[in-house]
């Protein structure tokens, strides 16, 4: 007997066009070498990733729904997450960039002309919710992965009107809240439109009396955590928390670095710029400003640098001082935190060979500006992974700091920078 479908076939195409729009939006833009990216075992490659959302969507629509016949034969053997081991991913014979887009989209495609010759009744629904909460939830993976691997910040597509605007910066709700014991019934019911395996279905639970934090903890909450030590402290720890701390040797949260003035920042996706020992206020703020103006993430100040808040550096930075954030680092530490970061650490200097127009950065960049005079010491010029050069035609060999830094700030970012 067929069930009536809840929902309108023209709302049910609006939702997988729109899911299948915003995981593309986030991977779209990304270079060759960021689709495939390092392998770290708790993100994929995204070439692999958005091919196995259009599989899966394939799979569950069109192949055991419509019986149809796979579009790509061998598609089982690369994006079956059930059998494609997650190590082995990167190596996989995937079809090219263009050839998965293309996948991506006949699938859609398919999936569409499906819905227009075919009402769907409430169990065909199940399948079609399915692959389109999947996509969702790979969406969710995508902009992790951007941020992990330090990759620039995706331009969402949000539909207007559906911004939670309200939820950000509403502060701490301290104390817990105490939950009376009892039984309660965990579990999806059958009258929901949708739900996953896992929620199915509704049973009682016996629960003792406990107590929860009434709201999450904000970042300012877990700051003063963690400038009482608390990472040095085990009573703080599950066993398995302080196996991991021990391990780790994590001392904060791993985005976060401490910044001037005892303020901690985060890295938000790419963005950084470091700055060794600028010495006027004015070149400091204008950088600050160039920084704000490429939407670059934070100025890092690199050793004893001018005070980027005195009356010069405000003013220069036109206001951007109260919005890029800043962060102090010492000489002594810059080299083996420089270490670490993944894309280009790119540094001028007056004996590098290559042009800055003419290299390709890798994402993400950090940009390192020497002082104004000596240029880059030795030993952060090592740090860096690649120098560069701005040419000049007359009698001086280099230009203001500022008017440098923009020149470079504006060609590493040229393929994020639009009107
Ligand atoms: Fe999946």
């Amino acid at each position: 007997m067929r069930t009536e479908s809840k929902i309108t076939v023209s709302d049910l195409m609006e939702m997988i066009t729109e899911a299948q729009g915003i995981a593309l939006n986030l991977v779209e833009d990304l270079t060759d070498e960021q689709m495939l990216g390092p392998r770290l075992p708790m993100v994929n490659p995204p070439l692999w990733e958005i091919g196995h959302v259009a599989w899966f969507q394939e799979k569950w629509v069109l192949r055991h729904l419509g019986k149809a016949k796979p579009i790509i034969p061998e598609a089982d053997s690369l994006y079956d997450s059930a059998c494609v081991p997650h190590d082995s991913r990167w190596e996989l014979p995937l079809p090219s960039r263009r050839e998965t887009f293309r996948y991506v989209q006949e699938v859609r495609d398919r999936v569409l002309d499906r819905l227009i010759s075919i009402a769907p009744n409430a169990a065909e629904d199940y399948f079609h919710h399915l692959a389109v909460f999947h996509t969702g939830m790979h969406a969710e993976a995508f902009t992790y992965t951007r941020q992990t691997l330090g990759y620039s910040r995706p331009q969402l597509l949000v539909p207007p009107g559906r911004v939670h605007s309200e939820a950000a910066g509403t502060g701490s709700l301290p104390g817990d809240a105490e939950i009376p014991g009892g039984t309660y019934w965990l579990g999806a019911t059958p009258d929901l439109p949708f739900v996953f395996d896992n929620e199915k279905w509704a049973h009682p639970v016996p629960l003792r009396t406990f107590r929860i934090a009434r709201a999450p903890v904000t970042n300012a909450e877990y700051a003063s955590f963690v400038e009482e030590g608390g990472y040095q402290r085990r009573e703080f720890w599950s066993d398995e928390g302080w196996i991991w701390r021990e391990q780790s040797g994590a001392r904060h949260p791993v985005y976060w670095e401490h910044g001037s003035g005892g303020r901690w920042f985060r890295r938000s996706f790419d963005r950084w710029v470091a700055l060794e020992e600028v010495r006027d206020p004015g070149n400091l703020g204008t950088i600050i400003r160039t920084a704000d103006g490429v939407g670059a993430g934070g100025v890092m100040l690199i050793g004893t640098c001018c005070d980027p808040y005195s009356h010069e550096a405000v003013r220069a930075s036109m206001g951007s001082i109260f919005d890029v954030p800043l962060v102090r680092v010492s000489p002594e530490r810059f080299p083996a935190w420089a270490a670490t970061w993944r894309g280009d650490r790119v540094g001028t200097h007056l004996d590098a060979r290559e042009d800055f127009r003419s290299v390709r950065y890798r994402l993400p960049a950090l940009l390192v500006m020497g002082s104004e005079g000596p240029g880059l010491s030795p030993a952060i010029a090592q740090a860096c992974s690649r120098l560069v050069k701005i040419p000049m035609a007359g009698r001086l060999d280099s230009l203001n700091l500022a008017v440098a830094t923009a020149l470079m700030l504006y060609e590493m970012r040229r393929e994020s920078l639009a009107l």
